[in-house]
């Protein structure tokens, strides 16, 4: 069984995610789900509420933009109830896209320097500084925990001229290669 991405304009996609606690039983199955229907979809990133969670869990696996990006190089992790603190507030933009918005990709700017506190998937704590288009990846990803994507970044230009493709997203008149859900039909 593969999951699918819930889509841009899912409600899902807006709820502040609770934090996954001690007694959450199947994480280990979850996860490996996740990670599948990340690779499926070719992304990088995968938050669950994009597979309609609202829990505090990402998967994440940059490798594949190493070539570019060496701080990405063999990096795959699983946050469990990550916290982001900003070390340094300098931003910069960088294309962005999200599997939830096929399609689509803007610039966003975000720091480049953060230290990022979370549980693996055994549960074990992690506290570590971050930089570059990795901390970029974390941001994107724990954005989605707060009920927001990356395009509440953009400016109100940029969003009004996307907005036709963004309409189509919400009512599910694009083609995605992998699978999707979209938003529920409005009666
Ligand atoms: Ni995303």
């Amino acid at each position: 069984m593969k999951l699918p991405v819930y889509c841009y304009g899912h409600p899902v996609l807006r709820e502040v995610s609770k934090p996954l606690d001690q007694s959450f039983e199947g994480l280990g199955e979850l996860v490996d789900l996740m990670f599948e229907a990340m690779y499926e979809s070719e992304g990088v990133g995968l938050a669950a509420p994009q597979i309609g969670k609202n829990i505090r869990l990402v998967v994440i696996d940059a490798d594949p933009v190493a070539e570019s990006f060496p701080e990405c190089a063999g990096r795959k992790m699983v946050l469990v109830n990550p916290e982001i603190e900003i070390l340094d507030g300098d931003t910069v933009s960088r294309s962005e896209g999200c599997l939830s918005l096929p399609g689509i990709s803007e610039k966003v700017p975000r720091v480049e320097h953060i230290r990022l506190r979370w549980l693996d998937e055994n549960l074990q704590p992690h506290d570590e500084e971050i930089s570059g288009f990795l901390a970029r990846i974390v941001q994107h990803e724990c954005d989605h925990l707060e009920g927001r994507v990356f395009i509440d970044h953009i400016s109100g230009i940029r969003k009004q001229l996307i907005k036709r493709k963004l309409a189509d997203i919400v009512a599910g008149k694009i083609r995605v290669d992998y699978p999707v859900r979209f938003a529920p039909r409005k009666k």
